[in-house]
């Protein structure tokens, strides 16, 4: 099976590999929007998110000054009814390593709500203690979503900074060691899935 056809693949590689980043609009299907909006749902239900920390040791350094979110980390084991999810996402990075040749190993990723009022200081993805990520990705679950909602994804370059404003059902991928960028304020409930593909863990490689 597959989500895509290999020429969609390649234009958005194309895109990632010219600008560093790529934005893909209605990325999943309707059907599997639909359950993951409704997993998001039942885990804000049972009070599974929890406040996301910053830094290089751990996430215990919270910091509601740099970074307002909540987060669920996803389980590719126990978080079933999201498999076909993590089968997209896997079919992507396939597709990346064929044509970037980018040594992606694993991808993690969590569910993240931020609460009205907050956002994410400008910062780099990739940092000592989270070298390995190679790509973040970032899909927003955002239904109606307007202007004046805030919480846009602010890429900031050399000369310019690029806003994107966090639509249902977009996917934004970017390089995690070169893109710059914050989360603006968000003045409605701001939900995503966030996540990074990971090169093969550094210092294992004696283990074979
Ligand atoms: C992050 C991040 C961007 C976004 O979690 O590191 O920058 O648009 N997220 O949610
Ligand atoms: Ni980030």
């Amino acid at each position: 099976m597959s989500f895509y056809k290999e020429d969609v693949y390649v234009d958005w590689i194309d895109q990632l590999a010219s600008k560093d980043y790529v934005v893909i609009d209605n990325y999943l299907s309707s059907s599997l929007l639909n359950a993951v909006v409704h997993f998001f749902t039942d885990r804000l239900a049972e009070d599974d998110l929890k406040k996301a920390g910053i830094g290089s040791l751990g996430d215990h350094t919270i910091n509601k000054n740099v970074r307002g979110d909540y987060v669920y980390w996803l389980s590719k084991e126990n978080d079933d009814s999201l498999s076909e999810f993590f089968e997209q996402s896997q079919e992507f990075i396939q597709k990346i390593k064929r044509y970037c040749f980018l040594s992606i190993s694993d991808f993690e990723c969590h569910l993240a709500y931020y609460p009205i009022g907050t956002g994410y200081k400008k910062h780099l993805d990739q940092f000592k203690g989270r070298d390995n990520r190679i790509l973040s990705f970032v899909l927003y679950l955002n239904e109606n979503w307007k202007m004046g909602d805030g919480g846009e994804l602010i890429i900031h370059e050399a000369h310019k900074e690029i806003k994107i404003a966090p639509l249902n059902n977009r996917l934004i991928l970017f390089n995690s060691a070169t893109v710059v960028h914050e989360v603006a304020q968000t003045n409605q409930p701001r939900k995503s899935i966030t996540g990074w593909m990971l090169n093969n863990p550094v210092g294992l490689g004696f283990l074979g």
